[in-house]
């Protein structure tokens, strides 16, 4: 008899149930509720995993009462949010997703798992999968924007840099994909609220990226909190026991989000913690983070009949398992003793300032006043985010320490020592104090550029943190007008967890970029950037709002039976605004210029089963080396539903020297063209379909060609 079912032949019931409860410890505050003493829970076996505990003494300490106190010695699950970085913190994902390579979104992952094992944490939860095409909801910081097609290259990326080849591996970090599902579509943008969506959106757009999760063998998913059309997705068993584990073969550990099976009763679909804890457990949800229920309610369960001994094994067996395949029990106390901290600590922080560079979007960039020219002697540097070191690290900074991080103030320091830069943050970020305004205008006087320095608080995006004005906080505003009524050239940097719906500010500034929270080396990455060290190379993973009355926004749009025209009255449009974005989707400008030419379909018919070659010329017609980033789309122009306008198929980056050419090419499959029919099916439909190939997702960028598919 192995391991796992001796384990199951000895344990009682508290026992068992105690390896699916998870416990918050006290490191960390990441939801509701009291936090209490878990030495005597592990010590009875009554607390099978923890959350926000980290650090090898700490976690050695806890492990030792489990492995060496406890009556069966089970060693526990230690998890943690590691978002984007441990103690190396790398740019929120929102902005990683800029950088459109799964090479380095798989490296940064590598490097957040070898830091967060050094300190014992053996599972994150992460990657966070949400598509999110509504920047009212806090949580877009968190993901990868509105696409599938990328989201689900992140899935993979994330999960293989998080666990390695070998999840037993001393700095293998096992991955929990999340939310399950769709939790980005929220009502108005409004954090928990409820999701209504079509089974087709759910499954073209919201399952995809969980597939690929899945696909690249995550050890863990996260139901969200939501309920998805009345059934909440913590107890939504079609989707958890019939779409993932049944459909996908999904067979890794279910893990509630914070107190979720608790809350199945403000749901009002569990009249107490019994009920919940059996619906939560029926859907196959195994661990039971922080709420209590399945301690307090599995028992009365069992005992009323709602759930049998069986389905709680079954519960048992999946978090045993993950225990053992991760070399839990062949060593409890391999994370945190593989090697000291500091090994390449330098390598790591390398890798936080190469991509918070490439993360870095360029909007808009007007007169060539970039990069700023090396003889610049006399900058203003203004605004509230100009030497908020602390923001930098986002909302999620796990063990990042604001002291380790480097401001912007401090990156431009460090790259133009022999530049005065006078400094002035001439309001708070969300303040309603004006006072300082006039001594921050007063201090541009003799600067010969002003570099403004705007946006939100890391805590004004993330978890339960959603806003309905998409503007920029407290009095920013006034600021940045009486910084542009000065007639000098101003350089706007948005430091931001979203999308801020700011025309007037792209109408009036010299350049604006987004710069999102880039990180601990947030400072030397606008830096590189800013003195054009590194030409800038981020794309936009969403569209960019004008106003906030036009989200939920995203290019993947059906073409309806009156498409977007301007100017046309009977048309999808609004009265008082464009239909259009402020930014396309894949938008982001380079001191380059690129243009393409000599777009190539061959052939211009294929059979199922057959690939065409897509082919372009991209020409760098600058005196400037850098990378261009090109988008293939494809239209399916008639089928058995409408299509969207634009599909997202593959994503192609192409390095060029100054007046260099280069050719990007394509191998797109027949069953790229597929799509989910009229019953959900996927199908395979003869006709004709555009071919798209941009920098963005702007129509009037794209260069297409037409292809017939034949039967
Ligand atoms: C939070 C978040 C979830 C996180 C968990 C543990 O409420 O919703 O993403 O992993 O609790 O901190």
């Amino acid at each position: 008899m192995g391991r796992i079912d001796t384990l199951l032949a000895t344990m009682t019931i508290e026992e068992k149930i105690g390896q699916l409860n998870m416990v918050a410890s006290t490191l960390a505050i990441t939801g509701p509720g009291q936090l209490g003493d878990v030495r005597e829970g592990i010590r009875t076996g009554r607390i099978g995993s923890l959350l926000n505990h980290w650090g090898a003494d700490e976690v050695h300490a806890v492990q030792r009462l489990a492995v060496e106190e406890s009556r069966l010695g089970v060693p526990l699950l230690l998890g943690l949010d590691v978002i984007h970085g441990h103690r190396t913190i790398f740019p929120v994902p929102l902005a990683e997703a800029c950088l459109f390579a799964p090479d380095l979104w798989e490296k940064t992952a590598r490097a957040a798992a070898e830091e967060a094992t050094q300190d014992g944490v053996a599972l994150t939860f992460a990657p966070m999968l949400d598509v999110a095409r509504d920047p009212r909801w806090g949580r877009i910081v968190e993901g990868p924007g509105e696409d599938s097609w990328v989201a689900s290259q992140m899935a993979s990326a994330k999960t293989l840099g998080f666990q390695g080849q070998d999840l037993a591996a001393a700095d293998s970090l096992a991955a929990t994909a999340k939310h399950f599902c769709a939790y980005g579509a929220v009502t108005a943008g409004r954090e928990y609220a409820s999701v209504d969506v079509s089974e087709r959106t759910l499954r073209e757009v919201y399952l995809p990226p969980f597939s690929a999760a899945v696909a690249a063998g995550t050890a863990a998913v996260m139901p969200a909190f939501i309920d998805l059309a009345g059934a909440p997705m913590t107890a939504n068993a079609p989707l958890l026991q019939g779409w993932l584990r049944r459909e996908l073969g999904f067979e890794g550990v279910l893990i509630s989000d914070y107190n979720a099976v608790a809350e199945l009763m403000n749901h009002g679909v569990a009249a107490d913690a019994v009920e919940a804890a059996a619906l939560a457990l029926k859907a196959g949800v195994d661990i039971d983070m922080t709420s209590d229920c399945y301690v307090r309610g599995l028992p009365e369960a069992l005992k009323r009949g709602l759930v049998t001994m069986a389905e709680i094994d079954v519960s048992v067996r999946r978090v045993l398992d993950l225990k053992d395949r991760l070399g839990l029990f062949d060593d409890p106390y391999r994370r945190g003793s593989a090697w000291p901290h500091g090994v390449r600590d330098a390598e790591r922080r390398e890798l936080a300032r190469e991509v918070g560079r490439r993360a870095i979007v360029l909007l808009t960039h007007r007169a060539a006043i970039l990069p700023l020219p090396p003889e610049t002697r006399r900058i203003a540097l203004i605004g509230p985010l100009a030497a908020a070191s602390r923001e930098m690290l986002g909302p999620w900074a796990s063990a990042g320490r604001a002291q380790d991080a480097v401001s912007i103030l401090e990156g431009l320091k460090a790259a133009l020592p022999q530049c005065r830069i006078d400094h002035a943050t001439g309001v708070d970020i969300g303040g309603q104090d004006t006072e300082g305004i006039s001594a921050a205008v007063d201090l541009c006087g003799g600067a010969e550029v002003v570099v403004l320095c705007l946006g939100e608080a890391a805590a004004m995006s993330g978890e339960a943190s959603s806003r309905a004005d998409l503007g920029l906080p407290g009095r920013q505003r006034e600021l940045a007008d009486a910084i542009f009524d000065l007639g000098k050239p101003v350089v706007v940097l948005l430091s931001s967890g979203r999308p801020l719906t700011l025309p007037w500010l792209f109408e009036r500034a010299d350049a604006v970029l987004a710069t999102w929270f880039l990180g601990g080396e947030a400072g030397h990455a606008v830096a590189d950037v800013l003195t054009g060290r590194f030409n800038p190379t981020g794309r936009l993973p969403l569209s960019w709002p004008r106003l906030v009355g036009q989200v939920p926004i995203f290019y993947r749009q059906r073409p309806t039976g009156r498409p977007t025209k301007a100017g046309e009255h009977y048309s999808s449009s609004y009265l008082d605004v464009p239909a259009t974005p402020q930014f396309a989707f894949g938008h982001g400008l380079s001191y380059s210029r690129f243009t393409l030419l000599d777009f190539k379909c061959d052939p211009s018919s294929a059979k199922a089963g057959e690939f065409v070659e897509v082919s372009v010329t991209v020409a760098n017609d600058s005196e400037v080396d850098g990378e261009a980033t090109l988008f293939l789309f494809v239209h399916d122009l008639v089928a058995s539903v409408a299509r969207p306008v634009l599909e997202l198929k593959g994503v192609r980056k192409i390095v060029l020297k100054a007046r260099e050419r280069g050719r990007a090419t394509w191998g797109l499959s027949t069953g790229d063209l597929s799509f989910l029919g009229p019953n959900l099916n996927r199908v395979l439909e003869p006709g004709r379909f555009e071919i798209h190939v941009g920098q963005s997702a702007d129509p009037a960028g794209l260069l297409t060609e037409v292809i017939e598919l034949t039967p």
